[in-house]
């Protein structure tokens, strides 16, 4: 029986990029879809931008545009990014909708027909000459415990301290600069205490509708008591105007999943689909969120509570993960770590890192981490070295010697494969997204498939007169292989299986019940090259360009890092924080050895230059007092070439050269700089001359 399931990823915001940490998420979604449609069930995946809210408003205000001009373009990003990593959705929409509107009102009103929304006076901090109530990360301050200057107001980057932006001393607006007042307004509650949303939650949050870790963290929050949750903001604010209440909004945590359901109706009007049907209280239709371990708290307590209480369904199933590390720790921008999808499709084939994730993911909420290395020998190994392989060993001699047509198969070759499509396990993998688990059981096959040929030799029968048939059949059968293997890769690979497909001339492949070999006579195309191997100088290219170490950091662009904690309270931080960056804390203590290690130059700059088609950089000559090094330095923003030349400055010698795009760079000048302004280059006491160590 074909099922009908409805599947969503997360909303990501539409004020920042997609980063490899998102795709984690969106890659992983999509080859569960991608499964359950080659299974014959008729799945629909739906997503949109989440596009409401303070940060999104503000960061309008500074490029002189519209928030619906921002997200309208942010929107086109996050499509070509995803269209790039062959993430199919089935709709791909904006919560600034219609649709959205609708079914927020629609929910918002029954909850307050069943008396579950409650308006009560808070008081909060107020910035006076932007005349808006601030959220806790547009407010800043001193550190109650360390006294660390320019603290955001949830908690302390220096020291970790959590606090209440009313515990700063001197706060600030983030915004304007002034000193915040506290000024009181009603706001609306949904009334999460109430003993309805306990007691259906505590019946709710067990598995399989979430896994059995998040149900033990869920428990934990059901048992410490749940607090109301603040769903309304006042003006000005970028969102949805609350029906009954002029001049409140809803907080853009309220319509963010809503705008699954905005997507759905989207997707329906379209298709002639009845959205009902997915979204009544008894549908059999099955619904599926994947979401990022982050934002639990709102997919497993808040939304399901919402939904029951307003008369629809509530999910199948919340489909929780982990956090991406790269290289074990976490994505940094001055590491050049933190990666975005479009540098990363400007340098590498997109099905290295669907195929790379996959391997890593088990349906679990753990962390996954991309090691660099690792990356590109799993994927040289694997894809190349073990699958593709196949084809271009034997394809050639069917083309050359058979005309191109298939001949009979070895039937004990197959044994392997066919004992493994009828145990289904590869199947269920997937079914559970552990992907890791079917691709470690597909290589086994691949390796089964590469020992028969290494111990066939088909190359040797190619030489030998006589041996025609055997040559044949050992090809024959190891395109019967190649194709089972493509069927099991194509969800995490399906560009790569539509290729596939047109060289072996047949219909997209679909999980059928019943296994057959391609058949004798069967005429393939001529093979392809169909893929080549991570080159690893070009993930160092990759790492450079996203490296932002010099790069001064425009004032508003990055603002807030959101803590990502699975606490909500930072999650509502979260929430009001622009696109995640890292954190600016104090790094961790070295030793004295650790330093001296770092050999620093005094230099004098001999010459300095535009670098054509760079924007950020200048190409520096350094003279070390004899010797000259090229420098690449993201120092243009504040310098213009011939102000530099004859200056003296610091450089660190003994960093190891990188090849950049422009040319090589043979170390790194220093500067200053942080949102109050630079890059500064640093200048020694007059009397120090160039190559003199700095110790
Ligand atoms: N807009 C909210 C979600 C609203 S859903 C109704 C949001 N957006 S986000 O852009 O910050 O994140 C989108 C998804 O990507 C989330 O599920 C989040 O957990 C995931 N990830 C973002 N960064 C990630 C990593 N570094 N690693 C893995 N997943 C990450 O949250
Ligand atoms: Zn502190």
């Amino acid at each position: 029986m074909p099922r009908k399931i409805l599947v969503t990823s997360a909303l990501p915001y539409a004020n920042g990029s997609i980063h490899l940490g998102h795709l984690v998420e969106y890659i992983q979604t999509d080859i569960w879809v991608r499964f359950q449609k080659m299974r014959g069930h008729q799945c629909i995946y739906c997503c949109a931008d989440d596009t409401h809210g303070t940060p999104i408003m503000l960061r309008a205000e500074k490029e002189g545009i519209t928030p619906e001009q921002l997200i309208d373009r942010v929107w086109h990003e996050h499509k070509r990014d995803f269209d790039g990593f062959q993430v199919e959705f089935d709709n791909y929409y904006s919560t600034n909708s219609v649709e959205t509107r609708h079914y927020a009102d629609t929910i918002y009103t029954r909850l307050k027909e069943a008396g579950l929304i409650e308006i009560r006076s808070i008081e909060q901090y107020y910035d006076p000459v932007k005349e808006m109530f601030l959220p806790d990360r547009f407010i800043k301050g001193e550190c109650p415990k360390c006294h660390a200057k320019d603290q955001y107001g949830d908690n302390c980057e220096a020291c970790g301290a959590a606090y209440q932006p009313t515990d700063l001393i001197e706060p600030y607006s983030a915004v304007s600069g002034a000193k915040p007042v506290r000024k009181s307004s009603d706001h609306h509650f949904f009334r999460l205490s109430d003993t309805r949303c306990a007691d259906f939650l505590e019946g709710w949050i067990q598995p399989p509708h979430v896994q059995t870790e998040a149900a033990n963290k869920l428990n934990e929050w059901l048992h410490a008591g749940l607090s109301d949750w603040d769903i309304s903001r006042d003006a000005p604010y970028f969102g949805f105007e609350i029906p009954d209440a002029p001049g409140k909004y809803y907080y853009v945590w309220l319509d963010a999943p809503i705008g699954y359901m905005g997507s759905f109706q989207n997707y329906c009007d379209k298709n002639g689909l009845d959205f009902d049907e997915y979204w009544k209280p008894d549908s059999e239709a099955e619904l599926y969120h994947f979401i990022g371990k982050d934002i639990l708290y709102f997919h497993a307590l808040f939304w399901p509570a919402e939904l029951a209480h307003a008369g629809f369904r509530t999910p199948t199933g919340v489909f929780c993960h982990g956090f991406l590390t790269v290289n074990g720790t976490k994505m940094s921008k001055s590491r050049g770590t933190f990666i975005t999808a479009e540098s990363y499709l400007n340098h590498l084939n997109p099905s290295f890192l669907r195929y790379y994730y996959a391997a890593k993911l088990n349906g679990s909420m753990e962390d996954i981490d991309l090691n660099l290395e690792d990356f590109a020998a799993r994927v040289n190994s694997d894809l190349v070295g073990k699958y593709v392989n196949i084809a271009s060993r034997c394809a050639g001699f069917i083309t050359k010697k058979f005309a191109g047509k298939l001949g009979a198969i070895d039937a004990a070759a197959t044994a392997e494969f066919l004992t493994v499509f009828e145990n289904g396990e590869i199947a269920k993998s997937y079914e559970d997204r552990d992907y890791g688990r079917a691709l470690r059981e597909i290589m086994r096959l691949a390796d089964v498939a590469n020992q028969y040929i290494a111990e066939k030799q088909p190359w040797a029968m190619a030489k030998q007169e006589g041996r025609e048939a055997e040559l044949h059949e050992v090809c024959s059968t190891a395109m019967t292989l190649f194709r089972d293997l493509t069927l099991y890769l194509k969800p995490v690979l399906p560009k790569l299986a539509e290729q596939v497909e047109a060289f072996l001339n047949i219909p997209p492949l679909a999980w059928t019940d019943t296994w057959a070999a391609l058949p004798a006579g069967h005429a393939i195309n001529e093979y392809q090259h169909l893929m080549t191997r991570i080159d690893p100088k070009k993930i160092e290219i990759m790492v450079e360009e996203n490296r932002q170490s010099l790069a001064p950091t425009p004032a508003f662009a990055n603002t807030p890092a959101p803590a990502r904690h699975a606490e909500h309270q930072q999650n509502e931080a979260k929430a009001e924080a622009a696109a995640s960056d890292e954190k600016s804390a104090w790094e961790p203590f070295i030793s004295i050895d650790d330093f001296t290690q770092v050999d620093l130059r005094i230099v004098r700059i001999a010459h300095a230059e535009h670098v054509e088609g760079a924007d950020k950089l200048l190409k520096l000559t350094l003279d070390l007092g004899g010797e000259t090094r090229t420098v690449f330095a993201g120092i243009k923003v504040a310098y213009a070439p011939e102000t530099l030349i004859g200056r003296l400055t610091v450089m660190v010698a003994n960093l190891s050269p990188r090849k950049m795009k422009f040319g090589l760079s043979e170390g790194m000048v220093l500067a200053a700089g942080d949102e109050r302004g630079g890059p500064f280059l640093l200048s020694p006491d007059s009397g120090a001359q160039p190559g003199m160590r700095i110790k």
